[in-house]
């Protein structure tokens, strides 16, 4: 048996169920994807050993990473999902997801896909808007199929996040606001094809200090035992997902002080709750492999420049994110103080900066660790890159996740104009 997740050996290299890192990139290249199976299991099983004293199921947060297999993985291991777009939808589907456990939240889904949705008989919408309902309402009555319908609350919480994955304070575009709730909840019972089925609340990712999620939770539910006390039915709480997970050290979260809120707030109560976790099941699981193209140094600076960029991993320059990065071959050595960057045109593309790293030379290989959620999942094509390949590691094999079109095959996929 080998450790899960990626260890290194006697020698200090870099290895995954027994395979080295190395042999990975010599048979698919770089930049490289890689995601290991064994720590998806090990984190899903211990995030449902943290909810297993309530009535609750796990729908997997979609938007972490949406590759048809990983999603068909956490299907196999007893997920359902919580998808934002019907292309989500979709990729559910292929990956052998029922529509009855899947939820559908999002800010904006359009018309075409709330009727795709419906069609399908998805298990609920959680909607964020008096005039979401309205349209849901108006293709519901047309289709003739129920709706079941949750709302998202915004409670107004501002966790300790980075601002753009905050999304529990009144003036983000999220959820509904605390006192329009009732209001609009009592709506629900009096539309055809409408079925109401609970709240929902999700402030925000990568949170650390658990009173905002105790906050919101008792926040949810004071309203719903209100809704209930006078007569409204509400079965259901969806509690979003949101849990941080430590992207410099090996501290796993907290999952005792989260099971303590759970069963302090809902244990002894008759809701059957739904979790929506993303990133603490799935990001540690992958590493993105690159390798080094060539060292640089101006008067005041020293650059490693690598072959991955903000195309493969855009977190650092949009969250200030911070990724463990080393060597795929355990190095000791002099380090020094350097930008580590990609080729793309823009200064905005850079994997760290001012980060201690060994000295490393051309073609040498880093691991950047934690990058199995929001990573390749917001990839671009910009500065005419091709994705980087994804594999996944299952039962000791390697695993390509997809055909990745080469250069020629996008050139070929634009309609060329004739202009004369
Ligand atoms: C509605 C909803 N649920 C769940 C998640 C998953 O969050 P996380 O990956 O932090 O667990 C998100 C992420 O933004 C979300 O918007």
């Amino acid at each position: 048996m080998y450790p899960s997740g990626f260890y290194r050996d006697e020698n200090g290299e870099l290895n995954v169920q027994g395979i080295k890192i190395e042999t990975l990139t010599a048979k698919y290249g770089t930049p490289l994807f890689i995601y290991d199976t064994g720590l998806i299991k090990e984190r899903y099983e211990v995030f449902q050993n943290t909810v297993k004293n309530v009535k609750g199921n796990i729908h997997y947060a979609v938007k972490a990473n949406d590759s048809v297999n990983i999603i068909k993985f956490f299907g196999k291991l007893g997920a359902g999902a919580d998808i934002v777009s019907i292309g989500e939808f979709h990729k559910c589907l292929a990956a052998g997801i029922a529509p009855n456990k899947i939820i559908f939240s999002g800010v904006g889904k359009d018309k075409n896909e709330i009727e795709i949705a419906l069609r399908n008989k998805i298990l609920q919408f959680n909607i964020e808007s008096e005039e979401e309902l309205y349209d849901i309402y108006d293709i519901a009555s047309k289709l003739k199929i129920t709706a079941n319908i949750c709302l998202r609350i915004n409670p107004d919480i501002a966790p300790d996040t980075h601002k753009k994955i905050s999304t529990g304070e009144k003036e983000t575009k999220f959820g509904i606001d605390n006192e329009d709730v009732v209001s609009i909840y009592k709506k629900l019972h009096e539309l055809d094809y409408i079925n109401p089925v609970g709240l929902g609340v999700h402030i925000g990712s990568q949170i650390f200090d658990f009173n905002f999620f105790m906050k919101a939770y008792l926040n949810l539910k004071s309203i719903a035992d209100n809704l209930k006390k006078n007569g409204y039915k509400v079965p259901t709480l969806d509690l979003g997902g949101g849990i941080g997970i430590h992207y410099d050290s090996n501290k796993k979260p907290d999952f005792i002080a989260y099971k303590k809120i759970i069963s302090d707030i809902f244990l002894k109560s008759e809701y059957q709750l739904s979790f929506e976790p993303g990133r603490i099941l799935i990001a540690e699981a992958g590493i993105l492999i690159t390798k080094v193209i060539r060292n640089k140094k101006n008067k005041d600076k020293k650059f490693i420049v690598i072959d991955a960029a903000m195309n493969n991993l855009i977190r650092p320059t949009l969250y200030d994110a911070y990724h463990k990065i080393e060597p795929v071959k355990s190095k000791i050595g002099r380090s020094n103080t350097v930008d580590i960057v990609g080729p793309i045109c823009e200064t905005g593309d850079f994997i760290a900066l001012d980060r201690e790293l060994v000295e490393v030379k051309s073609d040498d290989l880093l691991t950047i660790r934690t990058a199995g959620a929001y990573a390749s999942v917001m990839k671009s094509n910009y500065n005419a890159r091709v994705d980087a390949v994804e594999i996944l590691i299952y039962n000791g094999k390697s695993y390509k996740l997809k055909q990745i079109d080469t250069i020629q095959d996008t050139i070929l996929k634009e309609k060329i104009i004739d202009f004369n």
